[in-house]
């Protein structure tokens, strides 16, 4: 298998998410949780029941904290740093989930400070400007100002004396073997970590923090020190993502760098039938009568996966699917097409809800 490499800035190669969890030393997610937390809810969404979301840290003290009536809340972000794209998204929609079918508290972090510290090519008024795009696009989704709070670091007033608690327990060592800094990384990008564990104590409860694995690294920083800023502050827990491939294959993640290989959450219908029709990886054979006769492999198809893991909801149809392409009886053609309609329809929607939020509304939600 080819080496792979997964940062908390750069995913490559092809991830062997097995492998990860040995490496990070998370856990599975259970088929026991799966029934607790479906118990619940009621149902499972599909992001857990296609095991999109795979992996955690401390998820039974979640379910624990909750059942005993303690209850815990949320916390997730986004580094702006350019266009949204679905796997950007993608967390945020896990998480709304879970903040209704718990009703619990959510803090969402927007990073301007990270990403200008990171990329060099931005300054901190690109970043605060991308800022608000994001949370525009993250609003859309539909959060309450009642139980969702955003705190966008540049903006939040505590944000710094509240990461200096965090920092005095951070060495530079970790740092430098958690995330490979070296003496020559300026030293914004050296303090961040200690600015992305400050909402892991918000609250004087059990926090749980939706991202995809790549974001795991500060986690566990994080879990060393909590309990020396306060005695009321458990482990954070965590609940870990498999990456959204980007379109011309399933190795690395999707990411805004690579070219044509993002669905961004502000293409035009024509843009996404393009990038699907020009770079989407199929596993369909070379010609009709050899597709016919041979069938596909989904296991190697990225608009199976894109289908999969976002857009078919109903299992049946997905199995079907699955059966028709193995048996040759559906061609690569037809399931681009498929996923396209899909994709355009989530779009659209998603477009004509950003559309809607104002800078008031973003206002009501920015911590002070
Ligand atoms: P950022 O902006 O890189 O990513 C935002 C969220 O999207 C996830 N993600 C993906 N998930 C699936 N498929 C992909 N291709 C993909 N690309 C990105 C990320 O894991 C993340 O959940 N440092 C963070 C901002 C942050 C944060 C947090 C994220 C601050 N606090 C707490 C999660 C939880 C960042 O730059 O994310």
């Amino acid at each position: 298998m080819a080496e792979f490499e997964v940062t908390p800035w750069d995913v490559s190669g092809h991830v062997d998410y097995d492998k990860l969890v040995k490496e990070f030393g998370t856990d599975y997610i259970t088929d026991k949780q799966l029934k607790e937390i479906e118990a619940i809810t009621g149902d499972l969404h599909i992001y857990l029941r296609r095991k999109l979301f795979y992996s955690q840290r401390d998820l039974d003290a979640v379910l624990k904290a909750h059942k005993s009536g303690k209850g815990f809340f949320l916390y997730t972000g986004r580094g702006p740093s350019g266009d949204m794209h679905i796997g950007h998204l993608m967390p945020f929609i896990f998480t709304k989930w879970l903040q209704e079918k718990f009703k619990v508290n959510l803090y969402i972090q927007i990073t301007d400070d990270e990403k200008f510290a990171f990329k060099q090519n931005l300054s901190l008024e690109d970043t605060r400007k991308m800022a608000r795009e994001d949370i525009a696009n993250i609003l859309a989704l539909g959060f309450s100002p009642k139980n969702t709070f955003i705190m966008q670091d540049s903006v939040y007033t505590q944000t710094y004396p509240k990461a200096l608690e965090w920092s005095k327990y951070i060495n530079f060592s970790t740092t430098k073997a958690v995330f490979g800094f070296e003496n020559a990384t300026n030293i914004a990008s050296i303090f961040y970590p200690a600015v992305q564990c400050v909402p892991i104590t918000f609250e004087e409860k059990q926090c749980l923090i939706p991202s995809a694995i790549d974001q795991d690294p500060y986690w566990r920083i994080a879990r060393d020190v909590s309990h020396k800023i306060g005695k009321g502050y458990p482990k954070t827990a965590a609940i870990h993502s498999k990456f959204i491939p980007p379109l011309s294959g399933l190795e690395g993640k999707m990411s805004s760098s690579i070219e044509g290989s993002t669905i961004k959450l502000n293409d035009t219908p024509k843009e996404v039938k393009n990038k699907i029709n020009k770079y989407a990886l199929t596993g369909g054979q070379n010609t009709v009568e050899e597709q016919r006769k041979k069938g596909g492999n989904p296991e190697g198809c990225v608009v199976f996966e894109y289908l999969k893991m976002l857009m078919e909801e109903d299992d049946k149809l997905l199995e079907e699917r699955y059966k028709n392409c193995k048996g040759g009886k559906v061609l690569c053609g037809e399931c681009k097409q498929y996923l396209i309609e899909k994709l355009n329809a989530f779009l659209s929607e998603h477009q004509k809800a950003r559309a809607k939020i104002t800078d008031k509304d973003i206002n009501k939600f920015l911590l002070k």
